[in-house]
Order: structure tokens, then sequence, then C-alpha cells
């Protein structure tokens, strides 16, 4: 078993010899924010983009990051090249740091935050779900109101994927009010008879994708009709294809939502094709 290497504020050490204090408000309150960029070929998609929202979600928040982008995307290298990761993921976690006691108010400006990265590896162009579609389950979308921010409140998305596997799918889509807000860790999409792309429209109400930003730009150089809309779970299942967006699944099938079949049960010519378009632009956007 080799042991990876993270990067734990500053340093660069074992997994095993990582640590962080019992008292930090990422562990005691759920008080921080992450980012998932993927990588191919040794290489990350999409950076600049990752790290805009990461300033943007650590800023809505108030958690300092005084790191700037040429030193985050210094750390992320080096560790892919420690770790030799040619395809997966590299996690970023910034939390609101820890004054070694627990309280619910911020601690003083000068605390400073703790910043963890580590990389997982994770077949991402050649994958069973890429290939083959996933099932999704519905479920209530009981996260807080802020979903614009990528916090690591995680509790309710993992419940939610617990609750869809136990009804025989792969993965959970989120409802609210009757419309699908997203799915538990992307961002939903379908494609209607009449051939047009609907994804929601961002608002506080879910993450605004990276993917899902390539993706629609994918899109419309393909000449596709985009709408950027809510759509209810009947609207999904009548579709002519569903798919879902993120860094950790690029672009996947979904081939059937509540036991309903989505088409012909078989992931959509659509869906396939802008999973290879956005692959071919993730290659030309890596660094
Ligand atoms: N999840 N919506 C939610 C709730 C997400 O958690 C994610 C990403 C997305 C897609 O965003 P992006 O395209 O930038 O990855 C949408 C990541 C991959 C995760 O938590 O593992």
């Amino acid at each position: 078993m080799t042991h990876r290497t993270v990067y734990v504020n500053g340093d660069y050490v074992a997994e095993q010899d990582a640590k962080v204090s019992v008292f930090d408000r990422g562990f005691l309150l759920a008080d921080g924010v992450y980012e998932v960029s993927a990588v191919l070929d040794g290489k990350l998609i999409d950076f600049p983009a990752h790290m805009r929202r990461l300033r943007r979600s650590a800023s809505e928040l108030q958690i300092a990051l005084t790191l700037d982008d040429g030193t985050l995307l210094a750390i992320h290298r080096e560790l892919i090249r420690r770790n030799a990761l040619e395809e997966g993921m590299v996690y970023l976690q910034l939390t609101r740091g820890s004054t070694g006691d627990r309280d619910f108010g911020y601690p003083e400006a000068e605390t400073p935050p703790t910043l963890v990265l580590f990389t997982q590896a994770k077949a991402l162009v050649e994958s069973r779900s890429g290939r083959e579609g996933i099932r999704v389950a519905t479920q209530p979308d009981w996260r807080w109101a802020r979903r614009d921010i990528k916090t690591v409140q995680l509790l309710y998305p993992s419940m939610a994927k617990m609750a869809a596997k136990a009804a025989g799918a792969d993965d959970a889509w989120l409802v609210e009010n009757g419309v699908v807000t997203e799915g538990a860790s992307n961002n939903a999409w379908i494609l209607t008879h009449e051939g047009v792309l609907v994804t929601r429209e961002l608002s506080h109400a879910i993450l605004p994708g990276i993917t899902r930003a390539v993706v629609l730009e994918v899109a419309k150089a393909l000449s596709l009709h985009v709408e950027a809309r809510t759509f209810s779970v009947a609207e999904a299942q009548s579709a002519k294809e569903c798919f879902v967006t993120s860094a950790s699944s690029f672009v996947t099938p979904v081939i059937a939502i509540d036991d309903v079949k989505i088409g012909d049960g078989y992931p959509g010519k659509v869906s396939q094709q802008l999973r290879e378009a956005y692959i071919v632009e993730s290659r030309r956007r890596v660094m």
C-alpha cells in the first residue's frame, strides 16, 4: 500500500503523518470550503476557473485566502508530481482554522486558515458510468439555502446518495418545489424532443459548475440551442436525453430517473457527443 503525499499548511507530508487540530472549525462546524480540479495526462483542467470559484466561496464566508493563483498552481502541480497522478482529482480544503477552543463566533482575523490538498486517482475518460450511463433516484433537496458556495457541509448530499443507492440507483437528483435543483454532486441537464438543451439557471440554489460552464460553450460551438431554466422531474423523465456534469464525472449520461427509462434507456447521442467534445476541449485547456 503506497501512501500519498498530501499538503498541509505549507508542508508536503505523508498522509499518515498529516495533522490538523481537533479544534479546527472545519471538523467542529463544517466551517470551510473546497474545490475539486480534474487531472488529465498529469495536467489540470480549468484551473483558473476553479480558483475563481474558490475565492468567491471563501469571500462569501469571509475566510481568508492569501495565497495567489500562481502559488496555488505550484502546490497543485507539486502534489500531482509527488503522487505521479496521471488521471483523477486534486481536492483543496480550506477552513477557517482553529483558535484551540470551540466557539460559534468567528475567531480573530489573524487566526490562520487551514489549507489541505490531496490527490485521488480515478479513471475519468474510460469510465463505466461515462460509457453506460447512470440511474438516478430523486430525493428532497434538504440542503441549506446557499448552495452556490462550495462548502464542506456534505452530510446531506452524502445521505441523499445513500438513499438513492438503497433505491437501486447510482446517484441522487435533488428536488425542491417540484423542480430539479441539481445532482447531489453534479449539475443536471436535459435535452428536449425539440432538441433544446436545458440546465437550471444560476442562483443561490445550485453550485455554478465549472464543467457546466464549459459544456455550455461546447454546446454552443456544436450549434445546439441552450436554455438556462428550471425543469420538473416529469419533464426530465419524458425528455429525449438526460445527463450530469462535474469535474469528477465530466459529462455522464442519465439513463433512468426513479426507474423511468429516459428515451430507449441507453446513453443519448447528444450526451455522448458532448462528453467527447468536452474531453477534447479540456485537453486543449489543461495546464
Ligand atoms: N462536485 N453541484 C454540486 C452540488 C457539486 O458538488 C458539484 C461538484 C457540481 C459540479 O461542479 P463542477 O463542474 O465545478 O465540478 C455541481 C465535486 C466534483 C465533488 O464534490 O466531488
